[in-house]
Formats: structure tokens, sequence, C-alpha cells
């Protein structure tokens, strides 16, 4: 890839393999210079491993000694440090490609900085991503395990890509075909917003608050719409209908509703 140098930290692990069976107070890292001898795959030798002082907890000064030196931080963070992992790199303004729990979309720090348009949603978000991993790396659960021309395929369920990298698709204008009549949207009791069952849903040609699931940030182009709020109605409630609350929805205003 051309790349000038990678750094990659491992955690409580002194193997240079992704897996890491965390059984070591200590861990290494790995640093690799940029391509010496000329081929397109780097050998051992070019990779230099180096023990780190403590057991590579991403919030110890070695590890942010190391992300400092970091122009990118692509990784699958510990999802139950989700948050704790986000805010470290926007404080240390950093730009990332990391994998996440959809539902992370739903928690209340990350949904800021998505509203604030200082994260999204990277590229392929549609269906099960499966990473290629080594044959003796255990998979327990079936449907998560998949072999394919030989080689051994893990997924993890319901993940999404979040990124602070300019994407095309965020750039593209969602194509609507539906027109707005009172009837078919229904109004929040708790907020003057319509709800919108589907992105394929959303009107072209209203411009107030429209509430639609958390799919659609899939396809979020800021200079199309607007993110307005989240789940919660004037009265701090979650939004509902005569009562019923439909799950999470954010509301968004179509900037360029044909009104
Ligand atoms: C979702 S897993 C991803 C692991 C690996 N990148 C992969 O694709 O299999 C998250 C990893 O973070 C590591 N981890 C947990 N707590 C950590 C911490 N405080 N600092 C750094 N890494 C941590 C776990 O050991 C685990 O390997």
């Amino acid at each position: 890839m051309g790349l000038k140098k990678l750094i990659t930290t491992c955690y409580k692990n002194q193997n240079p393999e992704l897996f890491t069976e965390n059984n070591s107070e200590r861990a290494i890292y790995l640093e690799y210079n940029g391509e010496k001898n000329g081929r397109t795959i780097p050998t051992p030798e070019e990779i230099g491993i180096k023990p780190l002082r403590g057991d590579g907890d991403f919030r110890s000064p070695e590890c942010v000694e190391l992300l400092k030196q970091a122009d990118i931080v692509v990784t699958n963070p510990p999802f139950s440090l989700f948050r704790e992992y986000v805010a470290q790199l926007i404080e240390y303004d950093k730009k990332f490609i990391i994998l996440g729990q959809q539902n992370a979309i739903t928690y209340k720090e990350i949904f800021k900085l998505i509203k604030e348009n200082k994260i999204w949603l990277g590229v392929d978000n549609n269906g099960t991503k499966w990473f290629r991993v080594q044959d003796h790396y255990d998979i327990a659960t079936e449907s998560r395990k998949k072999i394919e021309n030989g080689k051994k395929y893990f997924s993890m369920g319901s993940i999404v890509w979040f990124t602070n990298l300019d994407i095309k698709k965020r750039h593209e204008d969602l194509t609507l075909y539906k027109q707005y009549n009172p009837e078919e949207y229904a109004k929040y009791d708790n907020y003057d917003a319509i709800n919108a069952d589907k992105v394929s849903d959303i009107p072209i040609d209203y411009s107030g608050g429209i509430g639609v699931p958390i799919t659609f940030l899939d396809k979020y182009n800021p200079e199309q719409f607007e993110i307005v709020k989240f789940r919660k109605g004037d009265d701090d409630r979650d939004l509902s209908i005569n009562g019923q609350c439909p799950y999470f929805r954010i509301v968004i205003k179509n900037k360029k509703a044909i009104v």
C-alpha cells in the first residue's frame, strides 16, 4: 500500500499474530517502516517487534505516545470501551476508520458526535462483514464462521465502520420519490415531526422534522439533511405515536425539500 509507517500494539499479549490471548501482563508492539526490499508484502525481518512497558492498554501513556505519531488509526477496539476509545481519538484529533457495534450509534456520546458531523458511518455497512482469519482461530458460533476456497472467515454480527475520513457517499443525495400527505405520515405525540418507518419513505416535499430509523445514517449526506434530535420528544420521553414508541428514531430535516 506504500505505507510510510505502520505501528500496531497488542494488548496483554506477547504474540505478534493478530489474535490476542490476553495472557501476559506485558505486551509488545510492531513497527513497520516502509518497504525496503521493493516487494509488495513485508518480510517478518522488516517488521520490528518491540516490548511495551505495560499491558498495551490504549489509555496508557506509552500507547498515547504511539497514538500521537499516527495520522490514521484503523482498528477494532474493545466494544465495551467504545465511548472512551472514540473520545480519545477525538481528543488527539486523529483521523480514523474503526469498527463498532451498530447500536453504538444510539450511545449519547456517539450520537452527539454524529449530529455534529464529527464522525459518520463508513462504507460497506450493508450485510454481514467477513474477516479472513488464520486456520487455527477457534470460532464457536457456526453462523459466524465460513470456509471459502479453503480459507477461513469470521463475522462479528451487526457491526459497522465509523470514520471521520471523507467518503464519496457522504456527498451523494438520497433519491426521494414519495410526497407528503397528512393521512400517510403520523405526527408524534411529543414532538413536532412526522414519522417515516423506512428511509425510502422520507417525503421529497416536507421541510419540517421527520423521524427516521437509525439505518438512515448509512445514507446521510449533510448537504441534503440536517440531524435535529435523537429519540426523545419535548418531554424528554421516547418519541411516541398515539402512545406507542417506534424503535429509536432520529429526527432529521430535509434541507432540499421541494415545497
Ligand atoms: C473487538 S476485539 C478486536 C481484536 C482484534 N483486532 C481482532 O480483530 O480480532 C478488541 C480487542 O481489544 C483488546 N482490549 C481490551 N481492552 C483493551 C484495552 N483497555 N486497551 C487495549 N486493548 C484492549 C481485547 O483484548 C481485544 O483483543
